[in-house]
């Protein structure tokens, strides 16, 4: 198994503004969906005051030690699948919020959510910020032009993919905030 490195600002600054939207925006009614479990730092935050948490993860191990780690908790659903292939294999979908922290990005999962979703808060992080920042490689798959700077990464994500989605299947979104670091961001969007 890899291992996962949190302690470092970039995680410090996603478990943050984590923290936030769930002060703000997640209470005992809140039906959350994770797409990327990882070691559960985020379904942990999540597990404390929402309703349930259905958190999948693909690795194996990963997902045993996510077992393990929420075995007491009756609010924690885990499944170990491939959380695309999960997205596309569901007829019903009963989450008002949907949180991908991959690494890389998740848009294919964020296209599905948004068209599975009725309304609710999407958070999602791209490490393509630091294919910019590390390596000065020019973001292509998001239109004209290509994206070059760091500062604006998550707003041009934001207006350039999650919005036109959106509005391609009816619905609304809205920025509600974002972190931005050279490394990764990661973006609070509201659906509706
Ligand atoms: C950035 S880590 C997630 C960290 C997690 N949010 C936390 O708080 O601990 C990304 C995780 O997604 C998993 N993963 C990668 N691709 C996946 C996929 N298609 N479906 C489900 N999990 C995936 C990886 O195994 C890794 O554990």
């Amino acid at each position: 198994m890899k291992k996962v490195i949190f302690n470092n600002s970039y995680e410090k600054g996603k478990r943050s503004i984590t923290q936030w939207f769930i002060n703000e925006y997640v209470d005992e009614t809140s039906k959350v969906f994770e797409g990327f479990a990882g070691a559960g730092i985020i379904t942990s935050m999540y597990a404390q005051k929402a309703k349930m948490v259905l958190a999948i993860e693909k690795d194996k191990e990963r997902h045993s030690a996510l077992e393990k780690k929420f075995q007491d908790f009756e609010n924690v659903q885990l499944v170990n699948a491939d959380s695309l292939d999960y997205l596309k294999s569901i007829n019903s979908f009963d989450f008002n919020v949907v949180d991908l922290d991959p690494w890389g990005n998740a848009n294919k999962q964020t296209e599905l959510a948004l068209k599975l979703m009725e309304e609710g808060y999407l958070l999602i992080t791209s490490g393509e910020p630091y294919a910019i920042s590390r390596f000065k490689i020019k973001i292509k798959k998001y239109g004209k032009p290509p994206i070059i700077s760091l500062e604006d990464f998550p707003e041009q994500l934001f207006t350039r993919f999650v919005q036109p989605t959106a509005e391609k299947l009816g619905k609304k979104a809205r920025l509600i905030k974002h972190f931005n670091s050279p490394k990764i961001c990661r973006i609070i969007v509201e659906v509706n």
